[in-house]
C-alpha cells in the first residue's frame, strides 16, 4: 500500500510501497493548520514543488538541505535552488515526464502565478505546474495507481487531457487564489478520477470552504475523501 498523508494546504507526504518517501508542496513552518513542523518531517527521498509561492515552496530549500532529498521542480525553481546551494535537483518542464525508481512523474499544466519565493532577482519566475504520478501496480495486481496533484490552478481545458489517466485527484477547492468548489466539480467532469481529495482550503479565512457542500456537489461523480491535517489515505 502507498500511504498519502495531508499536512494541510497543499502539502502531502507519500510513502510508496517500496518505502520511497516524497513530499509535495512543503509548507509546514508558518502554516496555521499544519500538524507537524518541517523539523518533524523524517527522512525524505524526493521533494516535489508545483510552483514557487511561499505556501508551496516555503520549506523546500531547508528540507532539501537537511534531508538531501532530490528537489523535483521546474527548471527555473531548480535553478534558483542551485543558487541557494542545493545540488540535488531534478528539473522538468510542463508536459515532460521521467521514470524515477519509484514510478513516473509527469509535469502537468496549471494556470496561476509564477513568482519564486526568495528570488530577489526575479529572473527565476516560472510557469506553475502540477504532477501526475504513476506508481507501479501493487503486488498481484495489473493496474498502475495514478495520482494527480494539481498544484494551484484555475479550471483549465487542459485537464480534459487527463481523462482516463488519473485514479486519485488532489484538487484545490479554496477559491480566491485557485479554482473554487464549483470549478473543481467541473474539473472532476473533465478528469473523471475515482477519488478526489480536496486541498488548498481552510488554511485561512479567505479560502474557507464547506466540505459537506463540496461532497454533495460532487455527488456520484467520484468518491470524495476529506482528510484532516495529519490523517492519511491508503491506496
Ligand atoms: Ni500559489
Ligand atoms: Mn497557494
Amino acid at each position: 500500500m502507498a500511504e498519502l498523508t495531508w499536512h494541510g494546504h497543499s502539502c502531502f507526504t507519500l510513502v510508496t510501497d517500496d518505502g520511497t518517501r516524497l513530499i509535495f508542496d512543503p509548507w509546514l513552518d508558518g502554516n496555521p493548520v499544519a500538524d507537524i513542523t518541517s523539523d518533524e518531517v523524517g527522512e525524505l527521498d524526493y521533494i516535489l514543488v508545483s510552483h514557487g509561492h511561499s505556501d508551496h515552496f516555503g520549506d523546500g530549500l531547508k528540507l532539501a538541505e537537511r534531508t538531501g532529498a532530490t528537489l523535483v521542480a521546474t527548471f527555473e525553481i531548480a535553478s534558483f535552488a542551485e543558487t541557494q546551494g542545493i545540488t540535488n535537483v531534478h528539473s522538468m518542464s510542463i508536459g515532460g515526464g521521467f521514470d524515477f525508481p519509484f514510478g513516473r512523474v509527469k509535469m502537468t499544466p496549471a494556470l496561476h502565478g509564477g513568482m519564486v519565493d526568495g528570488d530577489e532577482s526575479g529572473i527565476f519566475t516560472t510557469v506553475p505546474a502540477g504532477f501526475l504520478l504513476t506508481l507501479p501496480p501493487r503486488e498481484g495486481e495489473s493496474e498502475p495507481r495514478r495520482l494527480y496533484h494539481a498544484g494551484d490552478t484555475a479550471l483549465i481545458m487542459d485537464m480534459q487531457l487527463l481523462r482516463g489517466e488519473v485514479d486519485i485527484a488532489l484538487l484545490p477547492i479554496g477559491d480566491n487564489y485557485t479554482m473554487g468548489p464549483a470549478d473543481a466539480v467541473r474539473a472532476i467532469d473533465f478528469i473523471k478520477p475515482s477519488v478526489v481529495i480536496p486541498m488548498h482550503y481552510n488554511t485561512f479565512d479567505l479560502i474557507r470552504q464547506d466540505t459537506d457542500a463540496f461532497r454533495e456537489a460532487v455527488g456520484n461523480r467520484a468518491e470524495v475523501v476529506i482528510l484532516e491535517p495529519g490523517s492519511s489515505y491508503e491506496f
